[in-house]
């Protein structure tokens, strides 16, 4: 919007603040999708082959998350950096038509829309689970599950549908919603409290510098991040050493370590 000058006010992406992403997208959503799974199935994660669609914050979360419990990760990514990085962090890297006959479980995070798609859903074994824990309902086709199961769906546990694809069945959570939000709580309080904290001081700076600011988009204030990492971490008692003088000069300094 900003590109095509179609912001109507300044807009300051908390999102991308790092006491955001690296917090509420990743450990939040991680613990909370894994949550919402589990209420919704009862499922045992140890074993499983767990298919996570985008290597993003939200799908690092959710790959470290199941891996904890035991699954067998595999990822699939659009982006080849992320592909590499899921790699080495000892994932197993698909494409969609490769993870799709071998997944037990499949979750979406991309923030993309049909992942999963009727030819994939055409491979997908007998009791198939799938979750979307990316944007909206749209990460999975599910007009074409609807379509595929030719009206031959019914709730097996509260928040999850059955579609028999003539004898393949294949379980779908929240109906594609959100499962964190839909199945289970959605984040802990403990983590929220950054992203809050983040969209209160950035209101408040635009607040304070509106004259300022233009109809574009701004990062948070690395002030900001750094102040909401401080407070978070001193309600958490925790202490961190300052750098002492000499090392303070010692790291700014080009003439020495170089
Ligand atoms: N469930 C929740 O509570 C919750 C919380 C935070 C964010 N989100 C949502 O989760 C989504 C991901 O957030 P993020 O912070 O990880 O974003 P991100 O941009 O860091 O990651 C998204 C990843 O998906 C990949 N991707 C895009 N299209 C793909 C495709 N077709 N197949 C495979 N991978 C694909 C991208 O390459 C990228 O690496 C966003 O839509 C965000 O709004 C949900």
């Amino acid at each position: 919007m900003a590109a095509e000058s179609a912001l109507g006010f300044p807009v300051i992406a908390v999102n991308e603040a790092q006491t955001k992403h690296l917090f509420d997208n990743r450990y939040g959503t991680g613990q909370s999708t894994l949550d919402g799974i589990l209420r919704a199935t009862n499922l045992l994660i140890a074993g499983r082959h767990v298919v996570v669609a985008g290597y993003g914050w939200v799908g690092k979360g959710i790959a470290a998350r199941m891996a904890g419990h035991g699954a067998l990760v595999a990822v699939v990514e659009v982006d080849p950096v992320r592909a590499l990085e899921a790699l080495m962090d000892g994932f197993t890297v698909m494409t969609v038509s490769q993870a799709a006959p071998w997944g037990d479980l499949f979750i979406t995070a991309t923030g993309n829309i049909n992942v999963f798609r009727r030819e994939h859903f055409a491979l997908m074994r007998d009791g198939a689970v799938m979750a979307n824990s990316g944007h909206f309902d749209a990460e999975l086709d599910l007009p074409a599950l609807r379509e595929m199961a030719e009206g031959h769906v019914r709730e097996v546990r509260e928040h999850v549908l059955e579609y028999d694809l003539g004898g393949k069945r294949i379980h779908l959570i929240a109906e594609g919603r959100l499962v964190n939000l839909g199945a289970a709580e959605g984040h802990p309080a403990a983590v929220m409290d950054m992203s809050f904290a983040n969209q209160a001081l950035c209101a408040e700076y635009a607040a304070n510098h509106h004259g300022d600011l233009e109809n574009t988009v701004y990062d948070v204030p690395p002030a900001i991040d750094a102040e909401v990492a401080r407070l978070k971490l001193a309600a958490l008692g925790v202490a961190l050493d300052p750098m002492t003088p000499e090392q303070e000069a010692y790291v700014r300094s080009w003439q020495h370590g170089t």
